[in-house]
C-alpha cells in the first residue's frame, strides 16, 4: 500500500514507475517464487475463492518463475484492461491511488529472502503479484480497485485516507468472502501467506464479521500479525456496488466524532459469522486484557 511524505528515489519516472528488469533475475530469484507459488498452489484449491484460480489460470501464472510484468500486462490488460507497473517500494498515496484511477497496478520487485518465507510485513514481488493480479482479472473486482483508486484521490481531499486505507485492507488486502460451500478467501494478504491461509479460515482465534463499511472504517488494523478479525462480504457485486453507491464524504464526517474501535472488537450489531476466542493473539501479548473483559461497545453508536 501507500505512504506520505516519501521523496522519489533516482531513477524512478515521474510517476514513480521503474522498469522491472525482469532479466536481472537470479536463478536463485526464481526458484524462490516457485516454491512459493507451488505452496500455495497445493494450499489454496478449496480454501480461495474459484474466481483467484480463475485468474490464475487465464494470466498463465503457473509458468515458472517470476512473471514478467509485460507479458502479464499484456494479458490482464486484454481481460480487464488493467496493467502490471514496477515500482521501487512504498510510493505517495497520491502516487497510489493515481495508478489505481487508471487501472495500473503497481508491484514490487524484489523478492523475499529465505528467511521471510511465512511472513513479511514489506510487499514483494510474489505478495503483489500472486496476491493481487489474479483478480484484477475479474471485471467486477477490477472496477472495485480502480473506483478504489478514485475513492482515494477523493478521500485526500477530505482529510480521510486514513479511514479509507482501512477499507483496503479489510477487503483488498485481508478479506473473506462468503460463498456456498461457506467462507472463502480473496484478501491478497492472505492468499500470499501460506501461514495465513490457514489461520484465516481455519484457527478458532479469529473473529470472522459480516462487512459493513462504517463498521469497518472505525476498525484498526495490525500490520504485524495475523489479524484478530476479518469481515466478509457477500459477493464482488455487493462490496463494488455498496463502495460506488455510498457518498463517503458524510460518512468520513460521522466518523470523526466516533471513537476508533480496536482490531478484535465485536459489537452487539454485527452479524458475526465466527466469535474468535483471540488464544492466538493473546498468547503473544499476555499482559492483554480478555477481550470479553471490554465488552460492549454498544454506548458509543
Ligand atoms: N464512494 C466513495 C466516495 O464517495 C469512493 C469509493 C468507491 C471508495 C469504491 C472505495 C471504493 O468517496
Ligand atoms: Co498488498
Amino acid at each position: 500500500m501507500a505512504e506520505a511524505e516519501l521523496s522519489r528515489p533516482a531513477g524512478t519516472a515521474e510517476d514513480w514507475t521503474v522498469p522491472q528488469d525482469w532479466a536481472a533475475y537470479s536463478p536463485a530469484e526464481h526458484a524462490m517464487w516457485d516454491r512459493l507459488f507451488a505452496r500455495q498452489a497445493a494450499m489454496l484449491p478449496d480454501r480461495v475463492v474459484p474466481e483467484f484460480i480463475a485468474g490464475l489460470d487465464m494470466l498463465r501464472m503457473d509458468k515458472p518463475g517470476i512473471p514478467d510484468f509485460e507479458a502479464l500486462s499484456e494479458r490482464l490488460m486484454k481481460a480487464t484492461g488493467w496493467q502490471v507497473v514496477a515500482v521501487p517500494g512504498l510510493v505517495p498515496d497520491r502516487v497510489f491511488f493515481e495508478h489505481l484511477a487508471n487501472r495500473r497496478f503497481v508491484a514490487g520487485r524484489f523478492i523475499r529472502r529465505p528467511d521471510q518465507l511465512d511472513y513479511l510485513e514489506e510487499p514483494d514481488v510474489f505478495h503483489d503479484v500472486f496476491g493481487h493480479v489474479p483478480l484484477l482479472s475479474h471485471p467486477v473486482f477490477a472496477d472495485y480497485m480502480q473506483a478504489y483508486g478514485e475513492g482515494g484521490l477523493r478521500a485526500d481531499g477530505l482529510g480521510a485516507i486514513d479511514r479509507l486505507a482501512r477499507l483496503y485492507w479489510y477487503t483488498v488486502e485481508f478479506g473473506l468472502i462468503r460463498q456456498d460451500s461457506g467462507l472463502k478467501l480473496y484478501g491478497a494478504g492472505i492468499v500470499s501467506s501460506f501461514g495465513e491461509s490457514k489461520f484465516a479460515l481455519d484457527d478458532a482465534s479469529p473473529n470472522r464479521i459480516g462487512f459493513g463499511l462504517e463498521r469497518l472504517m472505525r476498525t484498526q488494523y495490525r500490520i504485524d500479525d495475523y489479524q484478530q478479525s476479518y469481515f466478509v462480504i457477500d459477493s464482488f457485486d455487493d462490496l463494488l456496488r455498496q463502495t460506488i453507491e455510498t457518498d463517503f464524504a458524510p460518512l468520513y464526517r460521522r466518523l470523526e466524532g466516533q471513537p476508533d474501535l480496536e482490531p478484535e472488537t465485536v459489537l452487539p450489531e454485527d452479524h458475526v459469522y465466527t466469535l474468535g476466542t483471540q488464544a492466538y493473539a493473546r498468547a503473544k501479548a499476555p499482559g492483554c486484557p480478555l477481550p470479553s473483559e471490554e465488552l460492549p461497545h454498544d454506548d458509543r453508536t
